[in-house]
């Protein structure tokens, strides 16, 4: 079976009703990015950080995946599929995709202050005084500004195995995420979906300046046809 490692960022989410990040009235628009997603924020005003993913857990629990992340679950049925998502959301996973690899972690899970491994299911308001088993205030399992990203390597190990690459809805600028893209063999078909690309095409790289939710059911149509 061939495999599809499809990356996937914010955009993929728009038409769901989540603000991306850099867009014009994005997410970061009304934020200062280091004191809501950055360690330091954390350490200065907790319960601000705490009440800016509350208020995205909230906003989360309300909308529903796009025809763009239903698309991708189809792919299942002839190819080997693997997504690789920059967004904190579970929309892919609500619309069935079985394999998924969150880089910037999860809204939908929290952790311990005192063991990064101590990863729990919530999704209700997170507040100041709510602790781990040891006692420990709980955070967002995200991966703020500044801060590793342990699911990189295995995604990279993911990406070097691809066959044909989709990127869909992401500016790239943010590294290592953006890196995974020099991860792929020689060879290996890329497509990138997005209104705004921010790539050229080139002999292995098809651009589709397309919002995902037109873009990638047809994209999926066509790779489908193409098995049969
Ligand atoms: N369909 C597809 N793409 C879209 C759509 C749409 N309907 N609407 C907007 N886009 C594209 C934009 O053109 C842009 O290229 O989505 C991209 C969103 O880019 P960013 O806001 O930078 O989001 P992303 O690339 O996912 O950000 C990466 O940065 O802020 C951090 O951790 C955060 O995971 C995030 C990371």
């Amino acid at each position: 079976m061939r495999h599809i490692v499809v990356l996937t960022g914010a955009g993929i989410s728009a038409e769901s009703g989540i603000k991306t990040f850099r867009d014009a009235d994005g997410l970061w628009e009304g934020h200062d990015i280091m004191e809501v997603a950055s360690p330091q924020g954390w350490e200065r005003n907790t319960k601000k950080v705490l009440q800016f993913y509350n208020e995205r857990r909230k906003q989360l629990l309300t909308v529903e995946p796009n025809p763009a992340h239903l698309a991708i679950v189809k792919l299942e049925e002839k190819y080997k599929v693997s997504v690789v998502t920059q967004n904190i959301d579970d929309l892919h996973e609500r619309a069935g995709s079985t394999n998924v690899t969150h880089l910037h972690g999860e809204l939908l899970k929290v952790r311990s202050t005192f063991n990064e491994n101590l990863v729990m299911d919530w999704r209700s308001d997170l507040n100041p005084g709510d602790f781990c088993e040891h006692n420990f205030q709980l955070r967002p399992h995200v991966v703020w500004f500044g801060e590793a990203v342990p699911m990189f390597p295995v995604a990279a190990e993911i990406t070097e195995k691809a066959d044909i690459l989709i990127i869909i809805g992401t500016s790239l600028q943010v590294y290592p995420a953006a890196a995974l893209i020099d991860f792929v063999k020689q060879g290996t078909k890329i497509y990138f979906i997005d209104p705004k690309p921010t790539i050229s095409p080139g002999p292995d790289i098809t651009v589709i300046s397309e919002k995902a939710s037109v873009g990638v059911p047809n994209l999926v149509d066509q790779l489908l046809e193409i098995t049969t």
